[in-house]
């Protein structure tokens, strides 16, 4: 069990969409509407410390929680593996009791391997919550989060006639684990998953989802397309011939997003790859919601924080 519920809007860890109560997930996005909309943030969490445990690179996450934080009255403190004991040696688990013996509370920790922010919650003190702020390919719940405020913000909150496609490197793709999971909860009408066959999953995360290879067909008619970034390391692996032949197959362009409904939304994670996943026309056009989407991560970052520190 990844996320220690009640049947209140409390939980104590958030550690992946997947087994969230669509209850807890609804709470969630609307408390990050009421932040988002400019609702005064409660000093919540004043004196609690909230440490952004990060063994991977990130720029949005890391710094929104960070802001999320501040935002709710918490002290925030930036643990950067590479900067850190751990290049003595230290392990991970002896990096967060280190961490958790100062009275940090809070911890929202990325990690390159699957479980392992899991595996730091199984170990946590009683009172002491932690965030998943994307492992390995497995989840980035938080991310899902976003991009549900952020569709809902634009399209409502009734998902049931939605058409929303996520294309791209499906297969090592957190964030699109926990978009399907997140979209199958609130009832989209139509999941599309889009890639060439070696970057898709052959694992059943895509069940009832309407998969393909074709990207033309995938984009006809949908409300939202949700693209995903390109890992270049996916080329060494010969995954991807060339960026060039990705992008002719798999780019967005202003040319193909006119298969999409006339008020298609365009989501990406980021960071992008420009020229390769989408073209700036795309990426910088009106129907752009990716700077959307960092704002909105700001927000749900307050929420989750609130809930998971004040149960
Ligand atoms: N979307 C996302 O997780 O971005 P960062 O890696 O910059 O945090």
């Amino acid at each position: 069990m990844s996320l220690h519920a009640d049947t209140s809007a409390s939980f104590r860890h958030l550690l992946d969409l997947e087994l969230l109560p669509v209850h807890h997930l609804k709470h969630v996005l609307q408390r990050a509407q009421a932040f988002a909309e400019g609702a005064q943030a409660p000093q919540a969490l004043a004196g609690v410390a909230v440490c952004t445990l990060f063994f991977e690179p990130s720029t949005r996450t890391r710094l929104s929680f960070q802001l999320a934080a501040q935002r709710l009255g918490a002290y925030s403190l930036n643990f950067d593996a590479s900067t850190s004991s751990v290049t003595k040696g230290e392990t991970d688990l002896d990096t967060f009791r280190t961490i958790e013996a100062m009275g940090v509370r809070g911890f929202v920790v990325r990690h390159k391997s699957d479980g392992a922010v899991a595996a730091l919650a199984a170990a946590a003190k009683a009172g002491v919550a932690v965030v998943n702020a994307g492992d390995g390919r497995s989840h980035h719940p938080t991310q899902g989060l976003l991009d549900m405020l952020t569709l809902r913000q634009a399209k409502g909150e009734d998902f049931s006639k939605l058409k929303v496609v996520i294309v791209g490197d499906v297969k090592h793709s957190r964030v699109a684990r926990s978009d399907v999971h997140a979209l199958r909860a609130l009832g989209c009408g139509e999941i599309r998953v889009c890639g060439p066959a070696a970057l898709l999953p052959d694992d059943d995360t895509l069940h009832g989802c309407i998969v393909t290879e074709d990207l033309d067909a995938a984009l006809e008619g949908v409300d939202a397309a949700m693209m995903l970034r390109l890992q270049r390391e996916r080329m060494a692996e010969g995954l991807v011939a060339s960026l060039e032949d990705y992008h002719r197959d798999y780019g967005l362009t202003a040319a193909r997003l006119q298969r999409a409904a006339a008020d298609a939304i365009v989501m990406h994670p980021g960071p992008m790859n420009r020229g390769v996943e989408i073209t700036d026309e795309v990426a910088d056009g009106p129907q752009s919601r990716i700077l959307n989407q960092v704002a909105n991560g700001v927000a749900v970052r307050m929420a989750v924080l609130e809930v998971v520190l004040t149960n």
